[in-house]
C-alpha cells in the first residue's frame, strides 16, 4: 500500500538533517524598507522592491481604481475573454519605451519563461533542434523553460564572452538555430554582462539573443527600461514584480514574435489574464517609472558605498554592480549564523544557500532600495563587517 505523505516525509527528514528545509514565514510588509517578521520590526535588506513602488500612492490608487472599474478577476484567459482595451494599452507603453514592434503581458516572470522559451524553441518550428547556449547561472525559469522544451543546453561560463564566442565558434557548422540566453542583471550575484557584446556575437553567429531584464527593468537602461533599450536585442522580457511594485511580466519582441507567442506559448494561451487591479499597478508604474531618474541615481549611490565598505573589509560581493550586493560567506553554517546575527540587531538580509547558488558559494544576497535611509545602509555596513569577523 503507497503511502504519499510518508515517502515525502522521508524526504523533508533527509533536508532537515541536511539544513536545507525551508519553509515559509508570514511578514507584515512597512513603509521605508522595512518589513516586521514575529513583532519586530526590521530594516529589509532582501526585497526586491528597489524604488519602493509596492508601497507608491500612485500604484495603489490605479489598483483601487480599475478593480472598480473593471471588476477583481478578468473572468477568462486573454483568448477567451479576458483581454481588455486597458490592457492593450499598457502594451503598447511598454513597446514604446522598449523601442520594439511589440509586447505582451504575462501573469509572472517565472510563467514568463518557462512558457515563452518551449514556444520560441520549438523543434516543429525550425525544422531541426535550436541550440541553446546559457549562462551558467540564469535563472530556474530559464532552466524550465528550455527543459520543457527538451532542449539541451550549451552552457558557457559565467558572463565570459570570451567562453561564449569559443562555443558559438565551435557549433558553427552545426544545423538549427542558435539561441544566446542570459540576464542583464543575475539575481544573485548583482552583476551585469556586457549586452553591446552579447548582441554583437549574436550578430557575428547568427543567433538569437533572449535576454531577461527581470532585475533590470525600472532600474537601468533608457527611463529604467532595461539594459536592452536602444540595442538590438531579439526578444526580452522583464517583470513588473521587482523595481515595478507590483506583479505580472512582459515580453518585449518584433510583431511576428509576439503574434507566435499569443498562438504557443502556453501560460498566456491556458491561463486567466492578471487581475484589472495588478494592471491598473502596472499602468501606473509604467508612467511613474521614467521620473524616477533621482531615485535610480540614489539607489546606484548606496550600492556602491555598501559595496566599497565591504572590499575595504576584504569581503567579497562578487561581481556586483549594481543594486543587488552579495557577500559571499562560502560555508553555509557560518552563512546562516552571519544573517541571524544581523536579524538580532535588526537588519534583514536572507542567507542563500545551495542549490540556489553553487556549492561553496552561500551568501547573504543584499538588496538597496532607494527608501532605505543613510543612517539604515551605514548599520547594514558596519554590522556585517563586524558579524563576518566574529563568526568564523
Ligand atoms: C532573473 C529572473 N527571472 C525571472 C524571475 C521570475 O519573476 P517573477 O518573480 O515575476 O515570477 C526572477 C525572480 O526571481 C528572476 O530573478
Amino acid at each position: 500500500m503507497r503511502n504519499l505523505d510518508e515517502t515525502i516525509g522521508r524526504v523533508l527528514a533527509d533536508l532537515a538533517q541536511d539544513g536545507r528545509l525551508r519553509s515559509l514565514r508570514a511578514v507584515e510588509p512597512m513603509d521605508g524598507g522595512r518589513i516586521r517578521i514575529d513583532g519586530r520590526e526590521l530594516v529589509n535588506f532582501s526585497s526586491n522592491d528597489y524604488l519602493g513602488l509596492s508601497r507608491h500612492p500612485a500604484l495603489i490608487e490605479r489598483a483601487r481604481q480599475w478593480a472598480e472599474r473593471y471588476g477583481a478577476g478578468a473572468a477568462a484567459s486573454r483568448l477567451v475573454t479576458g483581454h481588455t482595451a486597458a490592457l492593450a494599452a499598457i502594451e503598447e507603453k511598454i513597446a514604446a519605451a522598449k523601442g520594439v514592434e511589440a509586447a505582451l503581458v504575462l501573469a509572472s516572470g517565472w510563467q514568463c519563461n518557462a512558457s515563452v522559451l518551449p514556444a520560441l524553441l520549438d523543434k516543429s518550428l525550425w525544422g531541426a533542434e535550436p541550440l541553446v547556449f546559457a549562462d551558467r547561472l540564469n535563472h530556474a525559469s530559464l532552466h524550465m523553460g528550455c527543459q520543457s522544451a527538451g532542449i539541451r543546453q550549451t552552457r558557457f561560463r559565467h558572463n565570459d564572452m570570451t567562453h561564449l564566442d569559443e562555443l558559438l565558434a565551435r557549433s558553427a557548422r552545426e544545423p538549427g538555430p542558435r539561441f544566446i540566453i542570459t540576464e542583464s542583471v543575475f539575481s544573485m550575484d548583482g552583476d551585469a554582462p556586457d549586452v553591446d557584446r552579447l548582441v554583437a556575437l549574436a550578430e557575428e553567429w547568427d543567433a538569437f539573443l533572449y535576454l531577461d531584464e527581470a532585475h533590470a527593468t525600472g532600474v537601468l537602461g533608457t527611463n529604467g527600461f532595461g539594459l536592452s533599450v536602444g540595442t538590438h536585442v531579439d526578444v526580452s522580457m522583464g517583470t513588473f514584480s521587482k523595481a515595478m511594485g507590483s506583479f505580472g511580466a512582459y515580453v518585449a519582441s518584433s510583431r511576428a514574435v509576439k503574434d507566435l507567442l499569443v498562438n504557443r506559448a502556453s501560460g498566456l494561451i491556458y491561463s486567466t489574464a492578471l487581475p484589472p487591479a495588478v494592471l491598473g499597478a502596472i499602468d501606473a508604474a509604467i508612467d511613474l517609472v521614467p521620473a524616477l531618474g533621482a531615485e535610480r541615481a540614489r539607489l546606484a549611490a548606496l550600492a556602491d558605498k555598501v559595496r566599497r565598505a565591504f572590499a575595504a573589509a576584504d569581503l567579497d560581493t562578487a561581481g556586483s554592480t549594481t543594486q543587488i550586493v552579495p557577500v559571499i560567506l562560502g560555508d553555509e553554517d557560518r552563512t546562516l549564523k552571519v544573517a541571524a546575527r544581523l536579524e538580532q540587531q535588526g537588519l534583514l538580509g536572507i542567507a542563500i544557500r545551495p542549490p540556489t547558488v553553487p556549492t561553496g558559494t552561500a551568501r547573504i544576497r543584499f538588496a538597496l532600495s532607494a527608501t532605505h535611509s543613510d543612517e539604515d545602509v551605514e548599520r547594514l555596513i558596519d554590522a556585517t563587517i563586524q558579524a563576518a569577523r566574529e563568526i568564523p
